[in-house]
């Protein structure tokens, strides 16, 4: 039975359970289907969207606005210099006064708590477009284009490689909640945060599945059904990109990754990706890469999400 999510928050991918992300992702392809079958949906004719930015975008940006374009509603981009979040307005103002003009709002930040916050005092759906600790948009568009790719996602085994982020994060929970197993790589000191790792494996516990963390790239993609890689230093953390290089250059997504990988293997990039550092150029472009379609997914999964939260 279809479950209802409207007036939802969409903070952490935990905020939904298995049974609600298989919605988003089967609503998802079927206004992917139809969409391309050059079906109108105008599903939310009339409201708008509030896009609140503290850091840069082209996919989160783009996509969300696209998609309030197709669904017959209004996405108003808002940003950083133009509401100065926290320091002209406090979140809590912020969020009570946008609430009363839009109908959902959807915020790309720094601190985690400030996406908490906004939906705390919000009256509208607040949806996360990344904070330091999770991006769960694009972890909604990954599981749309590994389950696209492969016909399933419980089972399957994947690899993220890199530093444990908030991409990483998401991923964790995202695959626990959806009984994929997967391999977190990342160099000593960078290991994805304790909570979220003891959070995800009991959930992967209760799903069937596993969430591990390791030091061994080479091991951890043997047999790989999906191989996923992130930029070493996120928005925020531009002064620690030249350090970190040392650090990750062992961590790096490339063709001897790809050798020992399931031949049907996909290769997957939230981008943007800094080529020939956490990636290789060339496998970015093999025909593994499903890099593409998962930006193009963002714009399919997070229509779903808007729809289901907030249409009328
Ligand atoms: N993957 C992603 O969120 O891209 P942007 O930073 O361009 O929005
Ligand atoms: N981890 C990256 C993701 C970009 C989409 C960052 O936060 O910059």
């Amino acid at each position: 039975m279809a479950v209802n999510l409207r007036g939802r928050h969409f903070v952490s991918i935990t905020d939904f359970n298995t049974e609600e992300l298989w919605q988003v992702l089967k609503t998802a392809e079927t206004l992917k289907l139809e969409t391309t079958r050059g079906q109108q949906h105008h599903l939310l004719a009339g409201r708008t969207l509030g896009m609140i930015f503290q850091k840069p975008s082209l996919r989160t940006r783009v996509s969300f606005e696209v998609g309030m374009t197709q669904l017959g509603g209004h996405a108003i981009y808002l940003a950083p210099s133009d509401i100065s979040l926290g320091k002209r307005e406090t979140t809590e103002d912020i969020s009570m006064v946008l609430s009363r003009y839009c109908d959902i709002i959807m915020a790309r930040v720094f601190g985690h708590d400030i996406v908490v916050d906004l939906a705390k005092y919000s009256s509208v759906p607040v949806i996360n477009g990344l904070s330091d600790m999770e991006h769960p948009c694009q972890i909604l568009a990954d599981l749309q284009t590994i389950y696209e790719k492969k016909g399933v996602i419980t089972g399957l085994n994947a690899v993220y490689s890199g530093d444990g982020n908030n991409v990483a994060h998401s991923l964790m929970y995202g695959a626990a909640s959806l009984g994929m197993n997967l391999t977190v790589v990342t160099p000593p000191g960078y290991e994805p945060d304790a909570t979220i790792l003891s959070e995800s494996q009991a959930l992967a516990d209760a799903n069937g599945c596993e969430i591990t963390h390791s030091t061994d790239l080479m091991k951890s993609c043997e047999g790989a059904d999906v191989i996923y890689t992130d930029v070493w230093a996120s928005m925020g953390q531009e002064d620690e990109q030249e350090k970190r290089k040392a650090f990750f250059m062992p961590y790096q997504l490339n063709e001897k990754c790809l050798d020992v990988a399931d031949d049907d293997c996909i290769v997957l990039h939230c981008l943007p990706a800094h080529y020939d550092e956490e990636i290789t150029y060339g496998v970015s472009r093999t025909p593994n890469s499903a890099i593409f379609d998962q930006a193009e997914n963002r714009l399919h999964a997070q229509k779903a999400l808007m729809v289901l939260v907030g249409a009328v």
